[in-house]
């Protein structure tokens, strides 16, 4: 694949690559999933037309070193083992096997805030519902606080009882870039582990789980990778690994092998070995340059409207804090109403996010195959709806 820009970054070729790029509608919800270049569908196609063409479980056996391969290529982009990562379905699963089985006991505490993602919010209710231990939620303000004020809420919520803080890489609604390290840092000194919600942060911004230094990790591979749906990533740091009980009980022989959550019964062994494609995919741009190039996209679009009488942003848009996704609201505008008109007179894919029920903000999340025409689309529609 690596021959596809001769040698030359051209981003107008690596779009070429998109179906979905020649969709009627501009797709800018890559923040819910990514689609896969057209060399990732056709090795994918191959992988599944091999594995009808054997007998179950024989095309796996076959895939092992391939997938174990695989894993080795991540583990030496994260900074860890390869024994430390099990491929799991999404990020979900990844952070579920970590929230729903590390033990606790009834009062223990459980740190998350307001900008997290709400469905491992909803597994710590689970917990506080079933086992009585104890949720505490930090509120952060990502446009006004610093980041040594988000470390202190942190550190502000942690009593004696705490066990576990649950802290998200780049937030869904803001795409905002909370500072991982000096938390886990601040959480270790004081006795608490931490479990990272990486959905947004792989084959988007660079960054290892061994300059995190968090306990665990978890991430989707079909967002920002680009590779088959229904592919993430669990890391769970080797000294864990036994206290962690599996989602879907394994055999208790593999209790210290990161094998024991991938055991979740038969699923589709092709689609984990679309990820090797996908990986080489990247490696055509490279992390650094896509980070560049997906960060210059947002830029471009809120540089244009975030003086629009009527228009808030709702996203810090610097290098260091953001990279593709940004949100906005126009006052006075619901976001469902928007979102209609943005789909229908626009021909304009966004997502709306709630927050706790009051602003509806709208997401914007391009891709490697968005165009620079695409955002003058956006930006038209924006100017013309905030008027
Ligand atoms: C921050 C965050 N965490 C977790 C998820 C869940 O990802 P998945 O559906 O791939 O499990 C999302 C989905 O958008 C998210 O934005």
């Amino acid at each position: 694949m690596n021959e596809l820009n001769g040698g030359k970054l051209d981003w107008n070729e690596i779009r070429e690559q998109f179906p979905i790029s020649s969709n009627e509608i501009v797709q800018f919800n890559s923040g819910s999933s990514g689609t896969m270049p057209i060399a990732v569908q056709k090795e994918l196609m191959e992988l599944i037309k091999t594995m009808n063409a054997m007998p179950p479980y024989e095309a796996l056996d076959m895939w092992e070193n391939e997938r174990s391969r695989t894993k080795e290529r991540i583990a030496s982009m994260l900074g860890v083992t390869k024994e430390e990562l099990a491929f799991v379905r999404n990020t979900t699963e990844g952070l579920n096997n970590v929230l729903m089985g590390l033990p606790l006991k009834k009062d223990d505490e459980v740190i998350c805030s307001n900008v997290d993602y709400p469905y491992p919010i909803y597994s710590i209710n689970q917990r506080v519902e079933r086992e009585g231990i104890q949720k505490v939620e930090v509120q952060l303000d990502l446009m006004q606080n610093s980041n040594e004020e988000i470390v202190e809420a942190y550190k502000n919520a942690i009593t004696d009882k705490t066990k576990l803080i649950l802290l998200t890489h780049m937030t869904h609604r803001e795409g905002h870039i909370l500072p991982i390290s000096k938390i886990c840092d601040m959480a270790h000194a004081n006795g608490v582990e931490v479990l990272v919600d990486a959905a947004h942060s792989f084959a988007h911004v660079e960054h290892t789980i061994s300059e995190f230094g968090c306990d665990y990790y978890a991430t989707s591979l079909h967002k920002w990778l680009n590779a088959p749906h229904g592919t993430g990533l669990l890391y769970v740091a080797k000294s864990k690994i036994p206290k962690i009980f599996p989602l879907s009980p394994s055999d208790k022989k593999q209790n210290d092998n990161m094998v024991k959550f991938e055991y979740i019964g038969t699923r589709s062994f092709a689609h984990e070995l679309g990820i090797g494609p996908a990986l080489e995919f990247l490696e055509i741009t490279g992390l650094t340059a896509k980070q560049e190039h997906l960060h210059a996209l947002k830029k471009y679009w809120t540089d244009k409207v975030k003086n629009l009488k009527n228009v808030q942003l709702h996203s810090n848009t610097s290098q260091d804090k953001s990279c593709a996704i940004a949100s906005f609201q126009i006052i006075g505008k619901s976001a469902g109403a928007i979102l209609n008109q943005f789909e229908k007179e626009f021909k304009l894919h966004l997502k709306a996010t709630g927050y706790k029920g009051e602003v509806g903000f709208l997401r914007v999340s391009p891709n490697i195959f968005t165009s620079y025409n695409n955002l003058d689309r956006l930006v038209d529609a924006i100017r013309i709806t905030s008027n």
